[in-house]
C-alpha cells in the first residue's frame, strides 16, 4: 500500500508533522537525509499510525500514491533548493511539493515559477505553532495553486487546529501568498511579544511588582480580552524560578533577544510596499538594541532617572492593560494592512478575514482577539484599517487616558517603551487633521525644487525660493 503523503526532513517540526498525519489515520512516508532519524521515528512512534520509512529518495517517492504529495521540512534557505533538486527529477506532472519551512516569499515565488514550468505544484506553506502545534494541530497557511489545494486541503485541514469546529487552515492564495502571510504573522508575533515585554518592564519598574506578582497579573489578564497563548506563556515564564540560584528565571537569562529573520523580513517588505508598520519595526529594533552589548555598555552611565522598582503606583496595572490592548490593536492593524498591500501588489486576492480565522488557533499569536478581527472583516471586508471597526474604535477610545499616562510614566521613570510609543504615534498620525508633512514638502521644495501640491488647487507647484518667492506651476 502507498502513503497518502510523505514528509522529508525529520527534525522536530517534520517529525511531529508526520506523527500528526499518522495519528489522523493518513499513511505517511517518512524520509531523512540521515536514515537513523527515520528509523528512530518509526521505532519510537510507529504504533501511532502507519509510517512507511524510506532510506533513499527514490524509495520515498515510489512509496507515495499519485498524484504525489511530498512535504519538505528543512531549514529555510539553500537546503530547500537542494532538497527540491533532489526530488523534482523523480516526480511527474501534477505532483505536489509542499515547503513547510519559514521560507522568504520571494524565494517561494521563484521556486513556484520554476517548478510550474516542470509541471509540478510548489506549495509554499506557512506552519505556525512550534513543535507542539505541529504535533497537536498547527495553523497552516498554504500558498500555491488552487488545484493543489483541492488535493492537499482536506489533509491539511484535518491535521490543523480547530476553533469552533472550523479548521485553522485555508488556501491563502497563489505562489508565495502562504509564506508572505506566515512572515507577517511572525512580524505581528514580534510586536505582540515586545508589547508584552514592555508591559512587564513597566509593571516591574514603574509599578514596583516582583516577577511572581507580575505572573499573577498576566494570569488575571489572560481571563479577559487579552486572553492568548503569548500572555499565558508569559505568566509561566515569569513564575518560573531558576533551580541553580533560586532567583526568578527572568533575572538569570541574558537580556539579548535573538531572531531568525522573519520579523526583519516583515519590515523589509513593508518598506518595499510603502506600508507603515512602526509597531512591528520597533519590535525588531528592540531585539537589535538588546543585542548590542558594546553599545549598551558604552552608554550605561548616561544621565537619566534611575529605574526605581520599589515605588508602587496604584492603578498602574489596569492602565497598562489598556495601553497593551490599544497598542496590540495598532500592531495587528499594521500587519493586516501589509497583508492587503502585499495581496494587491502580487495579485494574490487574500481574504484578510480568513487569515484572522485560521490564526484563532494553533499558531503562536492565537487569541480570542483574532475572532474580533475576523468579525471586523466580516462587517467590512474592504476596510482600509481595523482601527475604525466599531469594537476596536471603542476600545481605543476607552484606552486614551491610560495609554497616554502609561507612556508618560514610562518616560518619567526611564523605562523604554518603543512599542507603546510607536503605536500611539501611528494612532495620532492617522487621526490628525493636519500633519507636519506639509512642512517637509516645503523643505523639499526649498532645497531641491521637488514641488508640492496645494490644498486648494490641482497641480504641482514650486516656489522660487532663491528669487522673488513667487509661485510657479511645474
Ligand atoms: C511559529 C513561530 C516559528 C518560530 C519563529 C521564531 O509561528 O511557530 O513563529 O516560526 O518560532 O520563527 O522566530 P525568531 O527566532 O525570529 O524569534
Amino acid at each position: 500500500d502507498k502513503a497518502r503523503i510523505g514528509v522529508t526532513g525529520l527534525a522536530t517540526m517534520g517529525r511531529n508533522l508526520a506523527r500528526n498525519l499518522a495519528r489522523h489515520g493518513h499513511p505517511v512516508a517518512v524520509h531523512n537525509r540521515t536514515p537513523s532519524r527515520t528509523k528512530a521515528l518509526v521505532e519510537e512512534f510507529g504504533d501511532e499510525g502507519t509510517f512507511l520509512p524510506a532510506e533513499s529518495a527514490e524509495r520515498f517517492v515510489a512509496s507515495l500514491e499519485r498524484p504525489r504529495r511530498l512535504v519538505i521540512m528543512v531549514k529555510a534557505g539553500p537546503a530547500t533548493d537542494a532538497v527540491i533538486e533532489e526530488f523534482a527529477p523523480l516526480l511527474e506532472p501534477g505532483d505536489m511539493i509542499v515547503d513547510g519551512g519559514n521560507a522568504h516569499f520571494a524565494d517561494t515565488r521563484r521556486r513556484e515559477a520554476d517548478l510550474r514550468e516542470r509541471g509540478i505544484h510548489f506549495v509554499g506553506t506557512g506552519i505556525s505553532g512550534g513543535e507542539e502545534g505541529a504535533l497537536h494541530g498547527p495553523s497552516i497557511m498554504p500558498g500555491g495553486s488552487a488545484e493543489s489545494y483541492e488535493s492537499l486541503g482536506p489533509l491539511l485541514e484535518d491535521i490543523s487546529a480547530h476553533v469552533d469546529g472550523t479548521p485553522c487552515a485555508t488556501h491563502v492564495g497563489p505562489d508565495g501568498a502562504g509564506h508572505f502571510v506566515k512572515m507577517v504573522h511572525n512580524g505581528i508575533e514580534y510586536a505582540d511579544m515586545q508589547l508584552i515585554a514592555e508591559s512587564y518592564d513597566l509593571l516591574r519598574h514603574a509599578a514596583g511588582l516582583a516577577p511572581a506578582e507580575i505572573a499573577a497579573v498576566f494570569r488575571e489578564w489572560n481571563t479577559g480580552r487579552l486572553e492568548s497563548y503569548l500572555i499565558e506563556i508569559t505568566a509561566e515564564v515569569l513564575a518560573h524560578t531558576d533551580a541553580a540560584t533560586g532567583r526568578p528565571f527572568v533575572d538569570v537569562v541574558l537580556d539579548q533577544a535573538e531572531q531568525k529573520g522573519t520579523g526583519r523580513w516583515t519590515v523589509q517588505s513593508a518598506l518595499d510596499l510603502g506600508v507603515p508598520v512602526g509597531g512591528i519595526a520597533e519590535a525588531v529594533f528592540a531585539r537589535s538594541v538588546s543585542g548590542h552589548a558594546d553599545l549598551r555598555e558604552a552608554a550605561r552611565g548616561l544621565p537619566g532617572p534611575a529605574r526605581a522598582g520599589a515605588e508602587t503606583l496604584p492603578g498602574v496595572p489596569d492602565a497598562i492593560e489598556k495601553a497593551l490592548y490599544a497598542s496590540k490593536i495598532v500592531a495587528y492593524a499594521q500587519g493586516f494592512h501589509e497583508i492587503q498591500a502585499g495581496s494587491a501588489e502580487y495579485g494574490w486576492n487574500i481574504d484578510a478575514g480568513a487569515m484572522a480565522t485560521i490564526w484563532r488557533g494553533g499558531c503562536i499569536i492565537r487569541a480570542r482577539f483574532l475572532d474580533r478581527i475576523r468579525a471586523a472583516y466580516e462587517a467590512d471586508p474592504h476596510t482600509p484599517t481595523l482601527l475604525t471597526d466599531a469594537h476596536f474604535a471603542e476600545a481605543l477610545g476607552d484606552a486614551q487616558e491610560a495609554w497616554r499616562n502609561v507612556i508618560a510614566i514610562a518616560a518619567k521613570h526611564g523605562v523604554p517603551v518603543p512599542g507603546f510609543s510607536a503605536a500611539l504615534a501611528y494612532y495620532d498620525s492617522l487621526r490628525a487633521e493636519r500633519l507636519p508633512a506639509a512642512l517637509t514638502q516645503g523643505q523639499r521644495d526649498f532645497f531641491g525644487a521637488h514641488t508640492y501640491r496645494r490644498v486648494d488647487r490641482e497641480g504641482a507647484f514650486h516656489t522660487l525660493w532663491g528669487g522673488d518667492r513667487s509661485e510657479i506651476t511645474s
